[in-house]
Parts: structure tokens; C-alpha cells; sequence
């Protein structure tokens, strides 16, 4: 049996880190949004046992750490399904440990894939329960669209749809860690946040400028010294007439919301001189 997909990377529009819980991990308030850049996936399931990985990169996880190979863990074990062995194949697209999302978007990809192959018929909400398991931003990815995400990043609120938007995504080369970053961030001593309820006001009212100048990400304040591409790409961005730029996740990919096709790409060809994991994207919707 095989099936191939689509593994769409998100961004988020705002970022904000609200408490520390006792498991660890943190509540978060983030308007997410699925982006055309995506990882081609194909699945095929035989009699047998066990995962095989072939990512395409020498960097990238082969073994049980890919989030794809927790994917199918978690979901035979949930399903109580057995006896197969599953051959995954990855087309990387997304840039990795960029704050898109990439691993969690492929393993989101997968669990729907096993849902269709199996006729599980699982939907949505259960999908993004099993997805939890797997990683924080696994839940949003199952579905996509514009959502608001709470809690570790299992609760999700559908927005109403971004208006559709261009948007210039630039990686700089350094990588953030994201547990460090998590350490970094004291949730009382956050002086700046987003206007969560404004961007979502501005979602409602069709307002992709609205939405633009309320985009913040709370860890672009305590990134380490030394990381000033960030400032210098949103710069670069805005310079191009971007109605908002801001840090995505934990980083460090840096985007621009552009109304105009051609800024877009403008900006893109700028940034994409300097720095070489630079794309030219849109907002999409449906990820169906
Ligand atoms: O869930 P995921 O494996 O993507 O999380 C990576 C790390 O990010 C966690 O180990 C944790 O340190 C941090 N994290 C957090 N609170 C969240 C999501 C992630 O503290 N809501």
C-alpha cells in the first residue's frame, strides 16, 4: 500500500510565551498560518515490521528520533494495528531547525497519510491528540489554515482565514536551540508582548495590514548577542515594502507579509544573494 502527501511548513504571525508549567513545558498564545513551502512525502506499508527512513539528508535523523517514525509508533500503537513495515521517503524542502516546523509538519503528514491508507477514518481532533505525542507543534500541523494555539499546542481555535499574502522567508545561518531558548525566557519578566486580540480582530476584519503591524514574537528578545541577521533581514524586508516582518518559532527564520507580488520579490532576490535558504512563498488555507 502507498500513499504520498504534502507536509506544509507554518509560521507564526505572533508568539507568546504565557506560564511555565509543571510538566515541563510552557502555555503558549500564537496565531500559527500554513505556508505553500512543503516536504513531499510518500509512504508505503508492507507485511512485516519496523520503520525505514530515507530522508535525503546526511544530517537529518534516519532512525527513530524522525518525527515521522514517532508518527507511525504512535499511531499503530493507538489504532492497535500491526504487522507492517513502513517505508518512508522525505523530499526536504523546508529548511531545518528553521522555526517552520518542518519535522512537525512531516510527522503531522504521515499520521493523516496512515489515517487514509488504514481507512481509520481517525479525523482531525483525534489525529492532533495522537499528534501531541509526537511534538508540540504536530496538533496544528494536522489540519493547518489559520488557527489560534494554546496550551503546550495541543488546543486550537480556527481563525478566520489570513487574506492571502506573499510572503519571503529567510533562514540566516545560525541555528537556535529551542529547549535553550525556553530556558532563556522568565514568562514575568516578558515586558513586550503581541497583541494577540488585536491580530485576531484584524483576521476578522479582512485586514491584512492590521494583521502585519501586530506580528511579535516575545523570543526575539532574548536571543543570544551576536544575532543581529535578524534585525538586518527584517530591515531588508521592510526596506522592500513589507507590510510587517517578525522571527518565526524559536527561529531563526525571519519572514515578510507582502500585499504586493512584486516587493515579494524584490525582497527575495535581495536576500537571496546573501543568504542561500531564502524562499518566495504564499499563505494557503487548505492544506487538503
Ligand atoms: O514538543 P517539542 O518536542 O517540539 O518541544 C521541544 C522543546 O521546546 C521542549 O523540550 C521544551 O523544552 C520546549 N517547549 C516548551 N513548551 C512548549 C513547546 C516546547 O517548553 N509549549
Amino acid at each position: 500500500m502507498k500513499e504520498t502527501g504534502y507536509a506544509y511548513a507554518k509560521i507564526n504571525l505572533s508568539l507568546d510565551i504565557v506560564s511555565k508549567r509543571d510538566d515541563g513545558y510552557h502555555n503558549l498564545k500564537s496565531v500559527m498560518q500554513t505556508v505553500c513551502l512543503h516536504d513531499e512525502i510518500s509512504l508505503e506499508c508492507e507485511p512485516g515490521k519496523g520503520v525505514s527512513i530515507d530522508a535525503g539528508m546526511p544530517y537529518l535523523p534516519g532512525d527513530e528520533r524522525n518525527t515521522t517514525a514517532k508518527a507511525v509508533h504512535a499511531f499503530f500503537g493507538f489504532t492497535g494495528i500491526n504487522g507492517y513495515h513502513s517505508c518512508i521517503k522525505i523530499k526536504k524542502n523546508i529548511p531545518v531547525c528553521a522555526g517552520l516546523g518542518g519535522g512537525s509538519t512531516d510527522g503531522a503528514c504521515v499520521l493523516r497519510l496512515l489515517d487514509k491508507m488504514f481507512k481509520t477514518e481517525l479525523g482531525y481532533k483525534t489525529l492532533e491528540t495522537i499528534g501531541i505525542s509526537i511534538g508540540s507543534d504536530v496538533p496544528f500541523c494536522i489540519e493547518g489554515g489559520t488557527k489560534l494555539v494554546e496550551g503546550r499546542g495541543e488546543q486550537l481555535t480556527s481563525l478566520p482565514p489570513v487574506p492571502h499574502c506573499f510572503i519571503v522567508i529567510c533562514k540566516p545561518s545560525f541555528s537556535c536551540s529551542t529547549p535553550e531558548l525556553f530556558r532563556h525566557i522568565k514568562c514575568d519578566r516578558i515586558h513586550a508582548r503581541p497583541d494577540t486580540g488585536g491580530l485576531i480582530k484584524a483576521l476578522e476584519d479582512n485586514n491584512p495590514g492590521g494583521v502585519a503591524r501586530r506580528m511579535y514574537n516575545v523570543f526575539e528578545d532574548v536571543l543570544p548577542r551576536g544575532k543581529q541577521n535578524i534585525s538586518e533581514i527584517k530591515n531588508a524586508l521592510l526596506d522592500n515594502n513589507a507590510m510587517g516582518a517578525v522571527m518565526t518559532g524559536s527561529g531563526p527564520s525571519v519572514f515578510g507579509l507582502f500585499d504586493i507580488e512584486e516587493n515579494a520579490i524584490n525582497a527575495y532576490k535581495q536576500l537571496k544573494e546573501i543568504y542561500p535558504e531564502c524562499f518566495l512563498t504564499e499563505t494557503i488555507n487548505d492544506q487538503t
